[in-house]
């Protein structure tokens, strides 16, 4: 006898995604505003029964079993038990094909844990999976705001409030956009922990910059809509510019900023948590944002291009948060 009764194995997907404004200021109720990429995360589980659980991630020579030790074991222990005991009762092999540099601020490991949420249990809600995909994410990164593991379950172009929720926006026009890799993976955990030592030291100064993010999310909500996309392009320099006051970008970020701004970028910043990672660059067609990743190449850097992903889900009305604070 099959596992599923049908013979067939079972597959989840999950969206990566850029945060467009208001990456660590969102940890503390900011609103931000994020982008689901077309790259992302495939898991797919195979039928036959086996004696424990496993996850395999194919690109990365890893197979991890619950709590063998790993940060990816007890993540995949942690989505497990909030799955319940039909899953967690339930042993199975899953395979994840990830299209998304790990610690590169794209969402990646909220990707995996949403695809192989759905993988694992295809008739979750999208509540469900975004509680199982949180339990996941918190392995990783102790304080999540929830907004990786939204972005990845929703996708398209979305607005996201800690402990309120998220909300698909309407835009007037595709965005298209480039991402440049610095090469260099980055912890979301000490990046968030070292916002959080700065603002401890010097709460105005920081306060002032979270309300300042707070007025250009709005801006920007306004500029999508409107497929105004020179004033998102502004926004998003003004949020690179405050990123580097909180002391989270680098020199590699910054170079990769400049070359997208010679290139005629509309916007470009650094993307999620900083330290390493990547950057994101509004562009104004495809050809575009092609070109900006030519510009990254001679300048020594890797880069891709996106177009924004179609969302995946209707949350055009506001969904509940799976991260509470
Ligand atoms: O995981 P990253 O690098 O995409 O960063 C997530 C965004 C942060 O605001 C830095 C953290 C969070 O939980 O919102």
């Amino acid at each position: 006898m099959t596992a599923f009764g049908t013979g067939e194995e079972r597959s989840g997907r999950a969206g990566g995604k850029v945060i467009l404004l208001g990456e660590h200021a969102v940890v503390y109720g900011v609103p931000a505003l994020a982008v689901g990429l077309e790259r992302g995360v495939v898991a797919r589980v195979l039928a036959a029964e086996t004696e424990g659980h496993e996850l395999h991630v194919a690109g990365w020579g890893v197979v991890v079993r619950p709590s063998d030790g790993t940060d990816l074991g007890r993540a995949f222990m942690a989505l497990l038990e909030a799955s319940g005991p039909a899953v967690l009762g339930r042993p199975r092999v899953v395979h994840a094909h990830v299209e998304l540099p790990p610690g590169g601020g794209v969402g990646c490991s909220a990707a995996i844990g949403v695809a192989v949420a759905r993988a694992l249990d295809p008739a979750a809600s999208l509540e469900h999976v975004m509680l199982r995909a949180t339990a996941w994410e918190r392995v990783f990164h102790g304080n999540p705001s929830g907004i990786d593991v939204s972005a990845a379950a929703v996708g398209g172009c979305l607005r996201f409030v800690r402990g309120e929720g998220v909300r698909t926006l309407v835009t007037a026009r595709t965005l298209h956009l480039a991402v440049g890799a610095t090469g260099r993976a980055s912890s979301t955990k000490v990046m968030v922990e070292r916002v959080a030592a700065l603002r401890e030291a010097e709460p105005a100064r920081v306060g002032v910059s979270f309300a300042r993010i707070t007025e250009l999310v709005a801006t920007a909500v306004a500029a999508l809509a409107a497929g105004d996309l020179e004033h998102l392009g502004e926004a998003m320099n003004e949020n690179h510019a405050i990123l580097g006051t909180l002391t989270v970008s680098t020199p590699e970020l910054d170079e990769l900023v400049a070359v997208a701004r010679g290139a005629g970028a509309l916007g470009a910043k650094l993307t999620g948590a900083g330290g390493g990672g990547c950057a994101v660059a509004l562009a104004s067609s495809e050809a575009h944002a092609l070109e900006m990743v030519r510009e990254w190449r001679r300048a020594g850097f890797d880069g891709w291009t996106s177009a924004s992903a179609a969302r995946q889900t209707d949350a055009s009305r506001l969904y509940p948060a799976a991260a509470r604070p």
